[in-house]
């Protein structure tokens, strides 16, 4: 069996709206990052459905016992927010995983050959077997970041099939190296864009998803 790398575009309206919200060029950045925060909650609400390992168990309701669903809390989950704008879906994404741990990797692209150094990276040398992975990458543009975030990943053991991708806004080219490279993958995000301009920013995007959050 061949595998293709999986991009899910949740049709959900309030993922639409805050997509709205955040590509207005007039929405000031405080409610630009109110937006991204959303975006951040409800693509990581799909991105964990039928994902996050669950425990059968009993509880006793005030009136009756019942068969209950935990979520297993002993199963390991990880997020890694690739700074800077991975930082804006942080909020979001912890609302919802308060128990994951949170590993920061710092990347900065270099404006001319649009390729990304690392400059901060907090992963651990080893993960627990089995941990499940959540790359936080608003924009998913040339690829370059979370390419070498796969790269960090993988060096230190993680499968592939164990991660899941949350962006906002993704661009062809990030999704044909993803898919080239790591067609396990699986990826969600608000929107597929057309392409990229000369600069590598999406079109038609949001702008700079960093810039806009933190005002720079
Ligand atoms: N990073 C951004 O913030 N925006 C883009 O369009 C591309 C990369």
């Amino acid at each position: 069996m061949t595998l293709q790398l999986r991009v899910y575009v949740p049709e959900h309206p309030l993922i639409k709206h805050w997509l709205a919200v955040a590509r207005d060029a007039s929405t000031p950045s405080v409610l630009f990052k109110s937006a991204m925060t959303e975006l951040g909650r409800w693509l990581c609400y799909e991105a964990t459905r039928n994902w996050l390992p669950t425990i059968e168990t009993r509880v006793q309701t005030p009136l009756a016992e019942c068969s209950a669903t935990f979520v297993n809390p002993e199963a390991p989950i990880a997020i890694v927010p690739i700074l800077r704008a991975g930082l804006v879906l942080l909020e979001g994404a912890q609302n919802i995983l308060p128990i994951a741990s949170i590993y920061h990797l710092g990347l900065v692209r270099d404006e001319q050959t649009l390729e990304p150094s690392c400059y901060l990276n907090k992963l651990p040398t080893q993960f627990k077997p089995q941990t499940r992975i959540i790359i936080l990458e608003p924009m998913l543009a040339t690829g370059g970041s979370v390419m070498l975030a796969m790269k960090e990943l993988t060096s230190r053991g993680i499968d592939p099939t164990l991660v899941r991708i949350v962006s906002v806004v993704a661009a062809p080219p990030a999704l044909r190296r993803l898919g080239e490279q790591f067609p396990s993958l699986n990826v969600y995000t608000a929107i597929i864009d057309e392409g990229l301009n000369s600069r590598g920013y999406i079109v038609p995007g949001l702008g700079d998803a960093g810039d806009r959050a933190f005002g720079t």
